[in-house]
């Protein structure tokens, strides 16, 4: 395509194609341009592999969605490792039982009542005494724990699961608050309605 035998590699060559009275020069490209091209090429290479194919690099996304779930994981660990002498350690340790309480009247109370009585100025409220010897799903700690966590098995009675919304840490507090009104080794008694496992 060159216009004229051309010896010296440095000088330039014109190209003979002209497009709207402009010629342009058949040049090579300059070899810092072409190191930077092939660094990017390479570069694309080792971060689509790395990326898309390996998964060896994470976005910060999936680095935080990963942490969280460790996270998670270890609160419930822990929370399989709750067994009743925890817990009524816990209902003893004042920091516990305060965060619990906060925990209590802002999500609890409301069918519970702020005293756990289960009744506000005479009225019966939606939610039973948690406050009496009487249990529905029993009183031992893991047994309250449970329904906390889980519901009541029956979801028509309208005491929901609270783990999804409280998270691990304040359904353990509430917990420990909860049985912050009881001794250990008091005598229980089933609700009439209990269910009958
Ligand atoms: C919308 C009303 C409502 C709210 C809010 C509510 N509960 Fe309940 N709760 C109930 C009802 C109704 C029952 C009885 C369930 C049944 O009959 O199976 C119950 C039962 C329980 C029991 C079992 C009692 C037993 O006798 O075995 C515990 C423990 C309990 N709730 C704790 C809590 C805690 C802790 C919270 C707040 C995190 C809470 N509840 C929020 C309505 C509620």
């Amino acid at each position: 395509m060159s216009s004229s035998p051309n010896p010296d590699p440095n000088t330039p060559i014109l190209r003979d194609h002209v497009y709207d009275g402009i010629q342009e020069y058949d040049q090579k490209l300059p070899n810092w341009w072409l190191f930077t091209l092939y660094i990017a090429i390479a570069f694309f290479v080792f971060y689509w592999l790395a990326y898309y194919q390996l998964g060896v690099i994470q976005s910060d996304e999936e680095r935080i969605n990963d942490a969280m779930a460790k996270i998670d994981n270890t609160r419930l660990k822990e929370l399989e490792s709750l067994d009743d002498p925890k817990l009524w350690a816990m209902s003893l340790d004042p920091a516990t039982i305060a965060a619990g309480k906060a925990t209590f009247q802002q999500n609890c109370a409301a069918c519970h009542a702020p005293d756990l009585s289960g009744t506000l100025a005479g009225t019966k409220l939606p939610g039973v005494s948690l406050s009496d010897v009487e249990w529905k799903h029993g009183g031992l700690p893991t047994e309250v724990l449970k329904i906390v966590r889980k519901g009541s098995p029956d979801a028509s009675k309208g005491m929901p699961p609270w783990e999804p919304q409280l998270g691990v840490k304040r359904v353990v507090e509430v917990v420990a608050y909860i049985m912050s009104h009881h001794k250990e080794g008091q005598p229980i008694t089933k609700a009439a309605d209990s269910p009958s496992h």
